[in-house]
């Protein structure tokens, strides 16, 4: 295993009240995952990533809190929470929880004296402005859905500034009582357990906001005094950030100038992301080779989060009009699959049409590239969306877990869940769900399973190098390598329909018994390495030789 544990991780995120409901009051809680951690350890996840777990008045699927101190009363309580760990912990997994400490909600207490009167202690710590900020009709995150990012209170008299919906308003990291405050919560949960925080929204975190700027500075030194901060605390805690920013502002949210990784452990690979869709849609892999070349060196201890598929939209942002379009037809040809005029808010399995052997190759090729993987709930069974749903929740259902009523989710009335479950077309729950993919062999999440598996008898992907392999190949095969203290694995995923053969014979004097660890078929003994058949669709990962320690 390697030092950094997050290098070599497995990362499932969920949602905690579409999970598992013990109660049967119609929303997941804590005692529910509990009874589900014998699964995720047989996926073979070694971590959880949990979306927001405080109060809120769930706005915004909790990522609006009003305590950060405590746990949503819906999911259970803190005694809960530590056995979460505890039983977590027990079967060698660990639990990350989401950090949104960009704003607070309007309903937390520290907002709702901030606003009664400047007097208050509170006041300062969130971002005020006396007159109509000129900029207030810039910089939304949810166009469509979000119409200013300064709006007006009238108990306060003053304008508030909010990055995403009005009710989210911002905290002022220019205040060092915020900053102090941060810290404090940030102790609270290293205390109790967790393994560190997805921190959501880092770039606005670290604005300084200045009304009338939509391009305000940004202050790192916080992010660099909060590493230090949780480093003291916990040595083995990690931070896990979102920041779709631009690629060559990526390095600054790793590393100060000097170079070494002291601020955030690992970022989600958003370019990535949008690279991914769109090699997939097209079937052709010069996206993923261009994001291989273009993405930023990281420096020592500073690790990519891959994903296909997460709580929010997929986001196409990054990718030219063209080229969005081209990721639109394939998977979100239907207007009401959009969403912010950039992304797509639907599950994999449904934009590859439900196709079993590209929703193999899709994530046989994320959990292939360099980094940490994070798969989201419900991926490794293939669940679908419900478009009926407003925005996001979409693909915010239920997790479906057997034929029995409400999917196995709740026994509560169905009028009384969280969200419905999906009950219609393929994707419905009688179709898709746990208990059918356990007891067959073939299924999606045993083959999930198997690739987890073999995944972690490969460490060189997590904690090695990933190079393309630049020859000349049939058009839509990608050929890439990894490298590490272990050894090598080469991966060859055909992207395209047609079968294809690809020559690596270059690689045969480093070649030591070369064998098919995964692939979607038996294709026999791998012999020379001129000659790799390889499926329309299909994918080979090959051990190509052992290092130390396998
Ligand atoms: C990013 C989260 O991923 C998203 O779900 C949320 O709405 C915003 N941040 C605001 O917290």
């Amino acid at each position: 295993m390697a030092d950094r544990w997050y290098s070599e991780a497995v990362v499932y995120c969920l949602d905690i009240d579409t999970y598992a409901d013990s109660d049967g009051d119609g929303v997941g809680d804590i005692r529910g995952l509990i009874g589900r951690l014998d699964y995720l350890a047989r996926l073979g996840v070694t971590c959880l990533w949990l979306h927001p777990i405080h109060p809120s008045p769930n706005r915004d699927d909790g990522y609006d809190a009003t305590d950060f101190y405590n746990i949503d009363p819906r999911f259970g309580t803190l005694g809960d929470f530590a056995e979460l760990l505890h039983q977590a912990q027990n079967r060698g997994i660990r639990i990350i929880i989401d950090l949104v400490v960009n704003h607070t909600s309007n309903e937390h207490p520290w907002f709702q004296s901030a606003r009664s009167s400047p007097d208050s202690p509170y006041r300062d710590w969130y971002v005020w402005a006396d007159h109509e900020p000129s900029d207030r009709h810039q910089g939304m995150v949810f166009p469509g859905e979000q119409h200013e990012t300064w709006t007006y209170d009238r108990t306060a008299k003053a304008w508030y500034y909010h990055r995403f919906y009005k009710f989210q308003p911002d905290l002022n990291f220019t205040n060092p009582a915020v900053r102090e405050e941060i810290k404090k919560i940030v102790s609270f949960w290293l205390q109790l357990g967790v393994s560190g925080f997805r921190m959501d929204a880092v770039p606005f975190i670290i604005e300084l906001t200045e009304s009338g700027n939509p391009n305000s500075p940004k202050d790192f030194e916080f992010l660099t005094e909060l590493r230090q901060h949780v480093q003291w605390r916990r040595g083995d805690a990690v931070l896990l950030a979102e920041a779709n920013v631009e690629p060559d502002q990526l390095p600054t949210f790793f590393a100060d100038s000097g170079g070494s990784g002291n601020r955030l452990h690992m970022l989600f690979d958003f370019m990535l992301n949008g690279r991914l869709m769109l090699a997939l849609a097209r079937q052709d892999p010069e996206p993923i080779i261009e994001a291989l070349r273009d993405t930023p060196a990281l420096p020592e201890g500073g690790q990519w989060a891959t994903f296909l598929r997460n709580h929010d939209e997929i986001d196409l942002s990054r990718l030219t009009a063209e080229q969005r379009n081209q990721v639109y037809e394939q998977f979100g040809p239907d207007e009401n699959m959009r969403i912010y005029d950039r992304g797509i808010r639907r599950r994999l399995a449904p934009m590859l049409g439900n196709d079993r052997r590209r929703i193999e190759l899709a994530y046989a090729l994320q959990f292939s590239l360099r980094g940490t993987p994070v798969l989201r709930y419900g991926e490794e069974i293939g669940m679908g969306e419900d478009l009926s749903l407003p925005g996001r929740e979409a693909i915010r259902t239920p997790m479906q877990w057997s034929y029995q009523p409400n999917a196995g989710f709740s026994t509560a009335d169905p009028e009384k869940l969280v969200r419905p479950v999906i009950d219609k077309g393929e994707f419905s729950y009688e179709k898709v769900n746990v208990t059918a993919q356990r007891s067959d062999q073939k299924s999606l999440l045993a083959w999930f399973e198997r690739m987890i598996r073999t995944l972690r008898e490969a460490p060189e992907v997590g904690s090695g190098s990933t190079t393309h392999i630049d020859v000349a190949m049939p058009p839509g095969v990608l050929a890439h390598r990894a490298d590490g203290r272990t050894g090598t694995m080469v991966f060859v995923h055909n992207l395209g329909t047609t079968d294809a053969e690809v020559d690596l014979s270059m690689l045969e004097p480093e070649a030591d018994l070369p064998i098919d660890v995964l692939a979607d078929r038996n294709y026999g003994e791998v012999g020379k390495l001129d000659r790799l058949k390889v499926a329309g669709y299909g994918y080979r990962w090959i051990r190509l030789r052992r290092g130390q320690g396998l």
